[in-house]
């Protein structure tokens, strides 16, 4: 990193892509950097949790039927603090909540957020990477307090989209539609700076994600594709199986060092018909950064995930994700042409 690049702050970067856009007004930088504080705020209690007696199950059940551990409930509760007073948003969608949450009258703004407050929660208690993903439109609703249309968009109408990670460091990782950057967190100063410039991720890899436990429920073109990887179907060596059970860490090793990441439907459950990662928080922003940096996002039914028009706010979609050439091959087996 040349000199002059030394020392970029997120602050900085984002004040930066905000001059990329000339119509810009400062509503998405000053709602970005309110997102760096929750950031902040949660990197220091997930840092803290073994001591704070903040780890183990809060006693209760969200809508997707999982236990929500207590840390989920902190970070769910530190977003949207920040965000409901911050001026910038008019309706919020959260994992951790069913329905729509408002924000505090007299503080409706321009933008629509959906988040995964903690992606990897059964993570929590054992000290493995876990990551807050995030994903913001513009309204489309006129004013006042928004409405979920505002929020079921489709993945290309994204502003901006990213995600931290609270792992060995705490990286935060986002688009604005002009390239994708890292910038990590140094505790001593509490402030993000530059380390991951320009993230392109490499066009191919030797790393494939996925769990191996539901092999016998996945579709046909899913498996082949899966042993076509392990038996150096592509002639550069068989693949390694890396995969961590928080899809925020298995999609930022991917994106940094190249591979394929999928959690495909499952064709004997009803209940994981379309997988289990959710569209608006979960698979719509990750796609937006990938295709950032160069690499692609599609079902395993060969859509598009940032071309999906959702219906619903905690919808489901299969995903494969990653490096291009890795999901290129994958489109292939499952349009039957390997
Ligand atoms: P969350 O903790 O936000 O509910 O997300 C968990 C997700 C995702 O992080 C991960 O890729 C996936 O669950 C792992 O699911 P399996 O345990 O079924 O592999
Ligand atoms: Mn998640
Ligand atoms: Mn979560």
């Amino acid at each position: 990193m040349s000199a002059k690049r030394k020392g970029i702050t997120v602050s900085r970067q984002i004040m930066d892509d905000q001059l990329l856009h000339p119509q810009a007004t400062g509503e998405l930088t000053g709602l970005l950097n309110d997102l760096v504080v929750a950031g902040k705020i949660i990197s220091a209690e997930v840092n803290m949790a073994g001591l704070a007696d903040i780890l183990g199950q809060s006693g209760r059940t969200n809508i997707q039927g999982e236990d929500v551990q207590k840390l989920d409930v902190f970070a769910n509760q530190t977003i949207i603090r920040r965000m409901e007073q911050c001026g910038h948003v008019c309706v919020m969608a959260s994992e951790e909540d069913d329905e729509i949450i408002q924000v505090l009258p007299g503080y409706e703004g321009n933008y629509a957020i959906a988040f995964d407050p903690l992606d990897g929660s059964t993570n929590i208690d054992v000290n493995v990477s876990i990551g807050t993903i995030f994903s913001i439109h513009k309204r489309i609703s006129p004013s006042g307090q928004g409405s979920v249309e505002d929020l079921l968009q489709k993945g290309t109408q994204q502003v901006a989209a990213g995600y931290i990670i609270y792992g060995s460091s705490t990286v935060m990782v986002y688009t604005t539609g002009c390239g994708v950057h890292g910038f990590t967190l140094d505790p001593s100063v509490g402030e993000f700076f530059l380390s991951h410039p320009n993230i392109q991720v490499p066009v191919r890899s030797m790393y494939y994600s996925v769990n191996e436990a539901y092999a016998d429920r996945w579709f046909d073109s899913t498996r082949n594709y899966i042993n076509h990887l392990k038996r150096d179907g592509t002639g550069s060596g068989p693949y390694s199986l890396r995969y961590i059970g928080s899809l925020v860490a298995d999609f930022h090793r991917n994106l940094i060092k190249g591979g394929v990441f999928l959690y495909t439907r499952d064709k004997t459950s009803g209940e994981k018909a379309e997988g289990k990662l959710r569209l608006l928080y979960e698979a719509a922003p990750l796609a937006m950064v990938v295709e950032q940096a160069g690499g692609r996002a599609i079902t395993d039914d060969g859509r598009r995930i940032l071309d999906i028009e959702p219906t619903s706010l905690h919808q489901r979609v299969p995903l494969i994700i990653g490096s291009k050439q890795d999901v290129d091959l994958a489109e292939k087996f499952l349009r039957g042409e390997m």
